[in-house]
Formats: C-alpha cells, sequence, structure tokens
C-alpha cells in the first residue's frame, strides 16, 4: 500500500504518474522505477552541477544505471539544440523502446530532458527526479516539457506525462538558501490555492505559516510537508484538467489556469529586468502581493483573509532590490500588455475568491498600475 508520501495520478488522457515524496528517495531510484515497470536501458541524463553539488548520489545513480550523462545546462542555453544533443546521446547510449529516460537536475534539465523523451523514438518513458524546490513543486509533475526559444521562453515543447517523480528534499540541502525561497514562494501559491479547491482545504497554509523559515534554512521534515502539500494541490489541478482547457471541469476543480496565479505580474517582472534582477520565485512572490491586493480591491477576498495571505506572503524573502526604475515600471506594465493571455488591451489576472474557486478576469491598463505599486511598495 502507497504511505502517505506518494500520491498516484490519472490523467483523463490515461497517462498515470507516481509521485514519491521523500527524504533519501533519491538513493534508491533504481527500485522505484522498477516498481513502476521500468527496467529495460536507461538513459541518464544529469544536470552537469550536480556531479560537483551531489557527487556521491550522482556516482551511485551511474554505477546502477550504466552510466552519467551529464549536461552542463542553464536557462540561457534551454534549446531545442541542447534537446537534439540529448537525443544523441540516448542512441549512442542505446535506449530503445523497451528502455526509459531518468533526469535528475533543476527545472532547467528535467524541461529539456522531458521533451528529449518525448521525441526519441517518437517517444520512450521518463523519470523525472527534479533536485530544486521549484522544480520538486512546479515542474515535476503535470507533464509539460519545453525549450526556450530566441523569441521567448518554453515556446516549444509537448506534453509528456512522467511514469514516476521523485521529489528527495535532502537533496536541497546543497541549494543556495536564495534558490530555497524561490521554491518556496510556488508554495505559498500552492497553499493560497489549495482552500480554493474542494476537499483540499487549508492544511498547506497553516503549514506554510508554521514552517516557511525552517524550510528556507533546509530542514528536511519541514520541506517534505510543504512539497508534499504544494505536490498533492497540483496533483489535483492537473489531473482535472491535463491540457489546460481541454475539456469541462467537474464541480469545484481548479482550472489549471490557476497555477498562474501571481505570474501576471511575476513574469511582467522577470521581463523588465531581462531575467537578471529576480529569481522567478521572488517575481512570483510580488505577484502575490499585487494578485491578492486585486482580489481584495474586486471584492472577491475579504479583508481579513487578504491580510492573512499578505502576512504570510510577505514572508517569503524577496533578496533583490525591489524598486524599479520609471524605464523599468513602464517596461513591465508594456510586458503584461503582452503578455501571450492578454487581449485587446485588458490583462488576463488569476484571482482568489472567498467564497471557493478563482476567478479569471480581464483587468483594465489602469489597474494593472496599482497593481504593479501594490506588488513593489
Ligand atoms: N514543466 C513545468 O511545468 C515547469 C514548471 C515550472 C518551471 N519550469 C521550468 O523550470 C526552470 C527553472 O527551474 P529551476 O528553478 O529548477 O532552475 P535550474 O534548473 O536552472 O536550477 C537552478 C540552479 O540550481 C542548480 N542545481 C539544481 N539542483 C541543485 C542541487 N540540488 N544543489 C545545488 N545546485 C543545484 C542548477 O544547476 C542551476 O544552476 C525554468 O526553465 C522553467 O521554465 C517548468
Ligand atoms: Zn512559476
Amino acid at each position: 500500500m502507497p504511505g502517505p508520501e506518494r500520491i498516484e495520478v490519472t490523467f483523463n488522457s490515461g497517462a498515470r504518474t507516481r509521485c514519491v515524496i521523500e527524504s533519501g528517495a533519491l538513493e534508491r531510484l533504481p527500485e522505484l522505477c522498477a516498481e513502476v515497470g521500468l527496467s529495460g536501458t536507461a538513459g541518464f541524463l544529469c544536470d552537469a552541477r550536480l556531479v560537483f553539488a551531489q557527487g556521491p548520489l550522482v556516482k551511485a545513480l551511474g554505477d546502477r544505471f550504466g552510466g552519467v550523462l551529464a549536461r552542463p545546462v542553464s536557462e540561457k542555453h534551454k534549446s531545442l539544440a541542447e534537446v537534439e544533443a540529448m537525443c544523441e546521446t540516448l542512441n549512442a547510449r542505446g535506449v530503445m523502446r523497451d528502455g526509459f529516460v531518468v533526469a535528475l537536475g533543476g527545472g532547467v534539465l528535467t524541461d529539456l530532458a522531458g521533451l528529449a523523451a518525448a521525441l526519441h523514438l517518437r517517444g520512450v518513458p521518463w523519470v523525472s527526479g527534479p533536485t530544486t524546490l521549484l522544480a520538486q513543486v512546479d515542474a515535476g509533475l503535470g507533464g509539460k516539457t519545453g525549450a526556450n526559444l530566441r523569441a521567448g521562453k518554453n515556446l516549444v515543447g509537448a506534453f509528456h506525462q512522467p511514469t514516476l517523480v521523485v521529489c528527495d528534499p535532502r537533496v536541497l540541502k546543497t541549494l543556495p538558501e536564495r534558490e530555497r525561497w524561490s521554491g518556496l514562494a510556488e508554495v505559498v501559491k500552492c497553499a493560497l490555492l489549495a482552500p480554493q479547491q474542494d476537499a483540499l482545504g487549508e492544511a498547506l497554509l497553516t503549514r506554510c505559516e508554521r514552517d516557511l523559515e525552517a524550510a528556507a534554512r533546509g530542514d528536511e521534515a519541514a520541506l517534505s510537508g510543504l512539497i508534499f502539500g504544494a505536490v498533492k494541490l497540483k496533483a489535483t489541478v492537473v489531473s482535472g484538467d491535463e491540457r489546460e482547457g481541454d475539456g469541462p471541469l467537474a464541480p469545484g476543480q481548479l482550472p489549471r489556469a490557476a497555477l498562474n496565479l501571481g505570474h501576471t505580474v511575476g513574469h511582467a517582472l522577470e521581463t523588465a529586468t531581462h531575467y537578471e534582477r529576480f529569481t522567478h520565485g521572488e517575481a512570483v512572490a510580488l505577484g502575490l502581493r499585487s494578485a491578492i491586493e486585486l482580489s481584495r480591491l474586486r471584492g472577491h477576498v475579504h479583508d481579513s483573509d487578504a491580510a492573512r495571505m499578505q502576512t504570510l506572503v510577505r514572508r517569503l524573502q524577496v533578496l533583490a532590490p525591489n524598486k524599479l526604475t520609471p524605464l523599468e515600471r513602464e517596461a513591465a506594465l508594456v510586458a503584461m500588455q503582452k503578455d501571450k493571455k492578454a487581449r485587446a488591451g485588458q490583462v488576463r489576472f488569476v484571482l482568489l475568491n472567498s467564497s471557493g474557486g478563482v476567478v479569471v478576469e480581464r483587468v483594465e491598463a489602469a489597474d494593472c498600475g496599482r497593481a504593479l505599486d501594490a506588488a513593489l511598495d
């Protein structure tokens, strides 16, 4: 019987993903693969930085999987050229249809390796071992794989559900604390959404209020609980809306678009500062302030609920200076108008609702300015 640290997800397409959340689980990765029926030749694609940061783990897994295909990946080189290079290494390694891909690394590596798995021999199963908190709570589950084009981030990709996702809080010890804070912003996003989804309630919200700083320090028990809650929320959302809007939603089911909470302003801040000043999580943390304030201003959220949420969100550490120059502010407003989901000058915001669910609303330019100021005050 799966223990409480296992989450089994079945998608409308029939695909199934098992998520294991447990300290030390990556050390047992080959056994966990066998348990889900993966036993052929493995192509073990690994973020090259982990060869140093997690040397003993990478070596042990390399011995078991017949070698390590270390890839020096980064957001700047999250390209189709890298996916092609990965496919060449999978071919050279002799990964056939009965084989599988194992991806170990941050979200950049797992997105690229997942896409390589989708393309290699027109698709082989894959296993995701996310090693940043952001990747564990966000990129691991849900089947979105991808690469960047010159025109923008994640403009090419495929849905390819991993058979297994293994989230091991122990590997997060070697992450810089700022990266853990970045992942915690996505956890807090899930905590704000969980009470909006029937049957999940506010356990994750209270856990965040209790354990946020301990998790940022790398405390494994605190991290395990938060990762479990966030993955549970994401599992519930993506299993009910696998490809974002491809069918009717069950009553009480959050749309996949709800996961964009805080991201309208977050993406605008990243664009306006050329992806150099804020980590993704820092931009999302600031974007969550905007989303809560807009939800309150538009009467969707009671003042007392908004105050509780803002108190939690403001505990998320943003190490980057959050003042924008007038030029950057203008660039952020323009970026919001150009958001892929904006239409006719109206920007789409995911807002919370005290009576449950989320509201996706189009927001005029003037309110976009207020939203931005709420993020930065
Ligand atoms: N597929 C999805 O649904 C989804 C969701 C969210 C984000 N993403 C993608 O994820 C990417 C961001 O992921 P990220 O934040 O993990 O960034 P990342 O992959 O760049 O990792 C951040 C840094 O940490 C290093 N690192 C990874 N694990 C480590 C460890 N255990 N110890 C020390 N260093 C470690 C990496 O080498 C890198 O330098 C973006 O490209 C984004 O588009 C995808
Ligand atoms: Zn995000």
